[in-house]
């Protein structure tokens, strides 16, 4: 740990930052908070002495996460949209939530989930009616033994045929094109839904003009989001993506991984089965889930991976790097 400063006076280029972290790290008794601060700030005063950074330029910045939090809502997070964009939030859920190549790969969260979503029956329809081409998903949720998990909770949402979320219309009364379904006693479930269809992230704010300026395009392919939670399981947030989108491989917010697209079939002549019709969809998808424990294990054992060499630096309790103690 850098030791205490004394006298905040007379700080140049050479001096600020040992003297900033420390002055920031004295002061709580909170170890992983220190550290992260710690390093925050490094890497922030070496991104300025990297660029040479103007004044102009950092009022550039200031202004345009100013812009960010005016533009944000309850339903609107212009902050994760811009982690999103610089790859932050894909590489922040491969470092906390590291999965075995026989469980379900997760990725980013993404800006539009809500809390409100209802509880559906087997075979319920997340959408309400003439919001696209009808889905039906159903698959099975088992441990990475393929042992089924019952009554866990799969929460998923996607877009409408006009690539708008229910959140992005100003007249929303109640949730749609989301919905939960539990898993039935064999780990089976069953959800109607519709297909889901490319999209812009939202562009009309701060983060789509520093898409266009870096000259980026705002799509994302095809995708449904997935939460599936379970007690004594690690809660997996993952989407799965339309093999062969024409965004497949430039997604605005780099979530596709190839274990997780998908391709819809016809129903054909499997239509009575679910009280549908023939040209209607079907996907069919197993996830499969990790326990706690084996997340945690896997979680500790690539954070001890990353820190191996690295001095002054341990693990604490949580499993998370931290300053060690002299
Ligand atoms: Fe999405």
């Amino acid at each position: 740990m850098t030791p205490a400063a004394t006298r905040l006076v007379d700080m140049s280029d050479e001096t600020i930052t040992d003297n900033a972290i420390a002055v920031n790290t004295n002061t709580v008794n909170n170890p992983r908070l220190q550290f992260v601060l710690s390093k925050l700030i490094q890497h922030l005063h070496d991104f300025a002495r990297d660029t040479r950074l103007t004044t102009e330029e950092w009022m550039t910045g200031i202004q345009f996460l100013t812009e960010c939090g005016d533009i944000t809502t309850d339903i609107r997070s212009e902050f994760i949209l811009l982690s999103d964009v610089l790859g932050l939030s894909v590489l922040v859920d491969s470092i906390s939530h590291p999965k075995p190549p026989s469980a379900t790969a997760g990725t980013l969260l993404g800006p539009f989930h809500t809390h409100d979503a209802e509880v559906k029956q087997q075979g319920e329809s997340i959408s309400s009616s003439g919001k696209g081409e009808p889905v039906v998903i159903t698959g099975f949720l088992t441990d990475t033994d393929g042992n089924p998990i019952p009554d866990a909770t799969i929460d998923l949402w996607h877009c409408d045929a006009h690539g708008k979320y229910d959140t992005q219309y100003s007249d929303r009364t109640h949730p749609d094109m989301r919905g939960i379904v539990r898993t039935r006693s064999d780990g089976s479930f069953l959800i109607r839904a519709t297909k889901p269809v490319p999209y812009s992230v939202p562009d009309d704010g701060p983060v789509g003009k520093l898409l266009h300026n870096v000259g980026r395009h705002a799509m994302r392919p095809a995708h449904i989001h997935f939460i599936i939670k379970k007690p004594g399981y690690e809660t997996l947030i993952t989407a799965l993506y339309g093999k062969g989108d024409p965004y497949q491989f430039s997604d605005a917010v780099f979530g596709v991984k190839s274990s997780l697209l998908f391709e819809l079939e016809r129903l054909g002549s499997r239509a009575k089965e679910f009280d549908m019709n023939e040209e209607d969809w079907i996907l069919r998808w197993d996830f499969k889930i990790i326990s706690e424990q084996e997340g945690q294990s896997l979680r500790v054992e690539r954070n001890r991976t990353a820190i191996k060499g690295v001095e002054g630096v341990t693990l604490n309790e949580d499993g998370l790097p931290v300053a060690a103690l002299d």
